[in-house]
């Protein structure tokens, strides 16, 4: 199984003296798909973060696709992220004002694809999460479920090869859930590397593997001398 994802003594220290990492080392093979659990203010969101490149650590070093992120420009980060990294945050980051569809199509802005063609996936990926009959409505026309579908289908619309999702089922009822968690399994068989951030144990149990952060440290995780160092 080659390494998508290495951090070594992974450490972030926010203004103000906030510690939200403190050492962290965490392997992802490629075409793992895993659990991120752990108590508010844990550091999860802050280690997805990281991992997909979108904030750099204090101390230690992260490491994408063996590319060691400290010696890359932010030129350089921003098409590896562009090119191989997905995201659903936790707030959803929506573009307000415009519809579904082309929030989901922004999602392909980089990729070189013509406009039609973006709208045309875009299209196929609202479908995939079940908003085929909301594509041109804007996100305050959409419930909070709605909306986090909207975010999740602009995660995927890319095929990233690493797909990274702060509580992508936080905002759902659990049919719902169960649809999301079910489309992240499909592309997880597809040949997707997948980390999920979720406060749902259930959830977290059905995946492959749990990793348990607290106080900004990984307390657990049920890879542990299992993936090759
Ligand atoms: N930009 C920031 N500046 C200062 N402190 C921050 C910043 N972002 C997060 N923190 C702090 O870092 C710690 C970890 O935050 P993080 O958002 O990673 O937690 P989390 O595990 O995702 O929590 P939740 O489950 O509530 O989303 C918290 O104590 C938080 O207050
Ligand atoms: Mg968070």
């Amino acid at each position: 199984m080659s390494t998508v994802v290495r951090l070594t003594g992974v450490t972030k220290e926010y203004a103000g003296g906030v510690r939200a990492l403190d050492g962290v080392d965490l392997i992802i093979g490629q075409g793992e798909l895993l659990a991120i659990a752990g108590p508010s203010g844990s550091g999860k969101s802050t280690l997805l973060h990281i991992v997909g490149t979108l904030d750099r650590p204090s101390a230690g070093t992260v490491e994408i696709a063996g590319h060691d992120v400290a010696s890359l420009s932010d030129r350089r980060l921003s098409a590896l992220r562009s090119q191989h990294i997905g995201f659903v945050f936790q707030a959803f980051h929506l573009v307000p004002g415009v519809s579904a569809r082309d929030n989901v199509a922004e999602g392909l802005l980089y990729s070189g694809l013509s406009r039609a063609r973006r709208r045309s996936l875009a299209a196929d990926a609202l479908a995939r999460v079940g908003l085929a009959d909301r594509m041109k409505h804007r996100p305050h026309e959409l419930s909070g479920g709605q909306k986090q579908r909207v975010a999740i289908a602009r995660a995927v619309v890319g095929e990233p090869d690493l797909l990274l999702a702060d509580e992508p089922t936080g905002a759902l009822d659990s049919a719902s859930g169960e649809a999301v968690m079910e489309l992240l399994h499909d592309l997880n068989r597809e040949g997707a590397t997948i980390a999920v951030i979720t406060h749902d144990t259930e959830i977290a149990a059905g995946l492959p593997r749990q990793v348990r952060i607290r106080d900004g440290r990984v307390v657990a995780d049920t890879a542990r001398g299992k993936v090759a160092a």
